[in-house]
Formats: structure tokens, C-alpha cells, sequence
């Protein structure tokens, strides 16, 4: 009888024993396919960047005086009302990409960074810059405001460069 009973407890033991090593590799294996699953998934799904709009509106041409050069530094653009009309510059300085300042005392653009100035039409005054500020294109939309395409360059002091109103 007491034979019987040592039996079934180590049956029982073995049992146990097994079933713990069962649950183990079981949850090993679910933790293994949770992370396969993850890393799948990242693989998979496209890496999109949502970029904003490169079109700027930048307004009604009355907000900009006669010979003025507003900076807008949330887009990165001068607007500058001149003689010939208005016209669109890039405000990013063509050496290492830092923003450009209006010195109005001065009448030129400077770069903070490494000492480039620019003339109002973009053209390089002085400093390592190694390229003019670029024109960009402007136009005016059906609501009479100025639009700015940020990603498009156009030919300095070229025919559809200005905005005449
Ligand atoms: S970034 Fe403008 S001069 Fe260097």
C-alpha cells in the first residue's frame, strides 16, 4: 500500500514537473511570436513623413510697403516689394543652411552664422556662401493674396519672377 502511494506522489511530481516545463515553453514561444508579430508589423508598414505644404500664403500684397523685405521666419522666405513688383527669396543662407536676417540700417541680408551678406536681390555680397539667396515662385491666387512656392526656384530678376499688382 505505502508502495502504491510513493508512486502515485512521484506520478504526480512528474506531472507537475511536466506541466511547468509545458507552461514554460509555451510562454516562451508566445513571448517569441508577440516579437516576431512587432518587428513583422514595423517591417511592413510604410515610413511615411508628412510634410507640410511648400505653398506659403503669404497675404495681401498691401502688407508689404514699397520698397520693404519682410521675413517671415516660420517658412523661411523674404517677401520683397520693389520697384519691378514683388518678389520671393529663400531667407536660408546657401552655406550651411541658417537663417537669414534683414539688416534694414544696412540695407543687406546677413547670415549670423559665418558672416555672408547677400544685396536684396539675393546676390552674394561678401562671405563663404557659395551660391545667391534663390528666388522663388510667386503668384497671386483668386483671392488677390500672394502665394510662395517654396520648392520651386525661379531665374533671378527673370519676366515671371515679380508680381506686379
Ligand atoms: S551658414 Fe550662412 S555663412 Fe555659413
Amino acid at each position: 500500500m505505502a508502495e502504491e502511494t510513493k508512486d502515485e506522489i512521484k506520478k504526480t511530481e512528474d506531472v507537475n514537473r511536466r506541466q511547468f516545463f509545458m507552461r514554460l515553453g509555451l510562454g516562451s514561444l508566445s513571448i517569441a511570436a508577440a516579437g516576431t508579430a512587432a518587428f513583422s508589423y514595423q517591417f511592413l508598414e510604410p515610413n511615411v513623413l508628412f510634410e507640410p505644404s511648400p505653398v506659403v500664403n503669404a497675404g495681401k500684397p498691401d502688407r508689404y510697403p514699397l520698397d520693404s523685405v519682410t521675413l517671415d521666419v516660420n517658412t523661411g522666405i523674404y517677401i520683397i516689394h520693389s520697384q519691378e513688383g514683388y518678389f520671393s527669396l529663400s531667407a536660408v543662407c546657401t552655406h550651411l543652411g541658417c537663417l537669414t536676417v534683414w539688416k534694414p540700417e544696412l540695407g543687406i541680408i546677413a547670415c549670423p552664422c559665418h558672416g555672408s551678406k547677400f544685396d536684396q536681390s539675393g546676390k552674394k555680397i561678401e562671405g563663404p556662401a557659395p551660391r545667391p539667396l534663390p528666388w522663388k515662385r510667386i503668384w497671386l491666387n483668386d483671392d488677390g493674396d500672394l502665394l510662395v512656392d517654396r520648392s520651386t526656384d525661379v531665374p533671378p530678376l527673370g519676366r515671371d519672377s515679380f508680381v506686379r499688382v
